[in-house]
């Protein structure tokens, strides 16, 4: 399982990858939005903070074909190393998948809500698929279905292409896409906490300190 962070927050990603064992950065036009700042400033500085070993996905803004790799080449020249342009999928979307498959970009292809989708953008060429799981539960989808169906049908095929699941908003959500053999998930800073929280875990901590500081005080294994 690939751990990404869906943010361009750069305090959260500077605090995931040193905390947690993070496989890189997802970003979309909301996120950068929200940052409201000065768009390659920001993502050269994403890509300062993980390095170039980390994926760093960053989308489109182009809509035709010819646009989308025109601007995925300047995205992957500037930004360097592990790159993925996201495109969402469409007509324009595969051609341009296409293309960047035979220049060597890679493509996550995003807004993916049915297995149809996603396997004829694995045929395109995207190296990942991004299916929104939260949004297909909010309209009484099943989103970890849908992401068990493209796992299953990329495993009938053979295809070459791994399905990043996108959108969450709990950790249960995450749990049942790691059930179904989802290779990569991409989640908020607060998604990934809880993803690691419980609040037995607090208690059993807690008790060992106690019955420790009970015999032992302040004094840790490094004073004895
Ligand atoms: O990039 C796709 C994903 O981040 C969308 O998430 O929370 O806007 O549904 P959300």
């Amino acid at each position: 399982m690939l751990y990404i962070l869906d943010t361009a927050d750069l305090e959260a990603i500077k605090h995931c990858n040193e905390f947690y064992p993070l496989a890189g950065v997802t970003t979309n036009p909301s996120i950068i939005s929200k940052a409201n700042t000065d768009f390659w400033k920001l993502v050269k500085e994403i890509r300062n903070i993980i390095g170039e070993d980390k994926m760093l996905h960053v989308q489109t803004t182009q809509k035709t074909a010819e646009k989308i790799v025109e601007e995925a080449k300047l995205l992957k020249k500037e930004l360097k190393g592990d790159f993925y342009v996201k495109i969402p999928i469409n007509e324009e979307g595969l051609k341009a998948t296409m293309e960047l498959k035979k220049l060597g970009i890679g493509v996550t292809m995003t807004a993916i809500f049915t297995p149809t989708q996603a396997l004829i953008a694995a045929k395109a060429g995207a190296s990942f698929v991004a299916p929104y799981v939260n949004r297909l539960d909010n309209i009484i989808g099943d989103g970890t279905e849908v992401v068990a169906q493209i796992v299953e049908q990329f495993d009938l095929y053979g295809m070459d292409c791994k399905v990043l699941a996108a959108s969450f908003k709990n950790a249960e959500q995450v749990h049942k896409c790691s059930m179904v053999g989802c290779q990569s998930v991409t989640v908020t800073a607060d998604i990934l906490k809880n993803v690691i929280s419980h609040p037995m875990t607090d208690a059993a901590i807690a008790g060992f300190d106690k019955d420790w500081k009970s015999v032992y005080g302040d004094k840790t294994i490094l004073d004895f």
